[in-house]
């Protein structure tokens, strides 16, 4: 089936079997490999990315859904040489080891940031709790989008 929606803020059309998973379909037609398979079963969160703003796990998600979507990965955000504030937070607190899992935080932290631009640390650990991380543990992660928040709203 042919498929258009927005990638990145660029309309794409894609030819694929309707059964074709999206974390697939990110990161082997279009190279995205920002967004990350770990469990594959909807479990960790590495595979977030955001549909229409909202969080939603590649691994579970259908090509055939994204019709008329507009989906935004990774790579979405920042640009060279000029990080987005969530991405430079995350560097500047330590809160990327392996990274494995930065992409989906920093996707479902904007998505909060977005619906809540002043979380409680209570608020962002809610907000994380479906994202797994394996080696910084979280206190810096929260950290960084407490940071990220912050300076998305002016530096208050
Ligand atoms: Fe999708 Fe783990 S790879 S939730």
């Amino acid at each position: 089936m042919r498929i258009t929606f927005v990638l990145n803020g660029e309309e794409r059309h894609v030819e694929c079997l309707p059964d074709r998973r999206v974390v697939d379909l990110l990161r082997e037609d279009f190279g995205l490999t920002g967004t990350k398979e770990a469990c594959g079963t909807g479990e960790c969160g590495a595979c977030t990315i955001l549909v229409d703003g909202e969080t939603r796990l590649s691994c579970l998600m259908l090509a055939a859904q994204l019709e008329g979507r507009s989906v935004t990965t990774i790579e979405g955000l920042g640009a060279e040489g000029c990080l987005h504030p969530l991405q430079e937070a995350f560097v500047q607190c330590g809160a990327v080891q392996c990274g494995y899992c930065s992409p989906g935080m920093i996707l479902t932290a904007l998505a909060l940031i977005k619906e809540n631009p002043a979380p409680t640390r209570e608020e962002i650990r809610k907000a994380l709790s479906g994202n797994l991380c394996r080696c910084t543990g979280y206190q810096k992660i929260v950290d960084a989008v407490e940071e990220a928040a912050r300076v998305t709203r002016g530096g208050q």
